[in-house]
């Protein structure tokens, strides 16, 4: 029913074929199906009695029928209306899809019940990945689950606690390379590339966008199937924005919703190649050297998907816009605080980006906005820490502590 496809030269491969590149031009493969046999697929099964979740999509995935599913119950997210944040922001309709609530705490669970599942079926008893932090945190509790071998390449300078602790405790064999995420990558490249019996799970893996277009689908049914106006999305290495544009377009073709949104890639001002070439109106990115942004997520200068997320943003009508890292924390601080929703500041720079385009006349008040929150707050709690109030030490007293919380003294209720 699929098959493996180059984006650019159109070559297909099976979806039994280990390959990350094609073999001739060199360039990403994307998952395709049949559509009249992906159209008669759905139609005949129940996914709409299943509970949200990723394999809810079972027959919309590449994977065999008979091969076992490697799951912790991903999907299924949180899509909060947030009224009070939009009217502080100027936008009557704005939902936050909150990937935080996945079983490791971001999107990339979602790819990795795909990937990992895909990894065991292909017989591959050893799997890797360059990270900024969420992907080998998936990647190591996935592997863990499925009984494999785990190795996470990530690169030096910090790395946010949550998110090593998990990699860490999941038993991945972690290597901090001295370098950068794009280094990091190359590493992991070469070494899939060399050792043929390690199965790279980095979002190239067509695989594992498979599972993330979920997102996507999900948004689209939580909103009773129809497209938002536009989603937001914070964008690294952009598989994700890829992923997303997949799934509606996915939805848009079986006839499950009228209209497609505006893809909106949200980048950090200090590593935004994509929303430079958007911007620009280029056909090529110009890769950051040294990407710098208090967001480790998304800290990365030469992002593999970037003709992926391109093609999403331009062929949809979106835009791409950058944020400061001032404007993510204030972003992270107002979420947490007006809607009750703690995410790590990659996260927050959809809020941030929503916030900029509002203001220059971008997104208008009367759109249906979705917000991707793609990471929750305690991957990185120290970032949080240091934007609040230290707690204050006081003396195990009734009146003392009355006194630091400003509250009247003797009063009898
Ligand atoms: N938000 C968070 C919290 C992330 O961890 C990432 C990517 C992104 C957004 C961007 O997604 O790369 O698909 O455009 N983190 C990767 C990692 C790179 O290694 O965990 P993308």
């Amino acid at each position: 029913m699929a098959h493996q496809e180059c984006i650019n030269c159109k070559t297909t491969y099976s979806v039994d074929e280990i390959v990350y590149f094609c073999k001739k031009c060199g360039e990403s493969l994307e998952i395709k199906f049949d559509f009249e046999e992906l159209t008669e697929a759905t139609k005949t099964s129940d996914w709409r009695a299943k509970p949200f979740s990723v394999w809810r999509y079972r027959p919309f995935m590449p994977i065999h029928e008979s091969t076992d599913i490697v799951t912790l119950g991903e999907g299924g997210t949180g899509f909060h209306k947030s009224k009070r944040l939009g009217s502080q922001l100027g936008t009557k309709y704005l939902y936050i899809k909150n990937e935080g609530e996945n079983p490791t705490g971001s999107f990339k669970d979602r790819g990795m019940t795909v990937g990992v599942t895909k990894a065991v079926e292909l017989g591959a008893h050893h799997v890797i990945c360059a990270s900024t932090g969420n992907t080998s945190a998936a990647l190591a509790a996935y592997a863990a689950r499925a009984g494999i071998r785990c190795t996470v390449l990530i690169p030096s300078g910090k790395i946010a606690y949550g998110k090593l602790s998990q990699a860490m405790i999941h038993g991945a064999k972690v290597l901090q390379v001295k370098g950068n995420f794009d280094e990091a990558l190359e590493f992991v490249l070469k070494l899939a590339e060399k050792h043929k019996d390690i199965y790279l799970l980095n979002s190239i893996n067509p695989f594992r966008i498979e599972g993330q277009k979920s997102l996507g689908y999900e948004i689209c049914e939580q909103l009773n199937y129809e497209a938002p106006d536009r989603i937001i999305i914070p964008v690294g290495n952009a598989g994700n924005i890829s992923a997303v544009w997949k799934g509606l377009k996915e939805f848009h073709q079986l006839g499950l919703i009228k209209k497609l949104p505006k893809m909106t890639g949200i980048q950090a001002s200090g590593s935004a190649p994509i929303a430079q070439a958007i911007k620009t109106g280029s056909d090529k990115i110009v890769p950051v050297d040294y990407p710098e942004t208090i967001a480790t997520a998304i800290r990365i200068g030469a992002p593999v998907s970037w003709k992926k997320a391109v093609n999403a943003i331009r062929e949809s009508g979106g835009t791409a816009e950058t944020v400061t890292d001032v404007e993510i924390l204030d972003a992270q601080k107002t979420l947490a605080r007006v809607e009750g929703i703690f995410v790590e500041p990659a996260s927050a720079s959809s809020i941030a980006g929503l916030k900029k385009l509002i203001k220059n006349g971008t997104i208008n008040k009367d759109e249906n906005v979705v917000c991707i929150t793609t990471g929750h707050g305690l991957k990185d709690p120290d970032t949080a820490i240091k934007q609040c109030e230290t707690p204050i030490e006081v003396d195990a007293n009734i009146s003392i502590i009355e006194e630091a919380l400003g509250l009247k003294k003797n009063i009898q209720y």
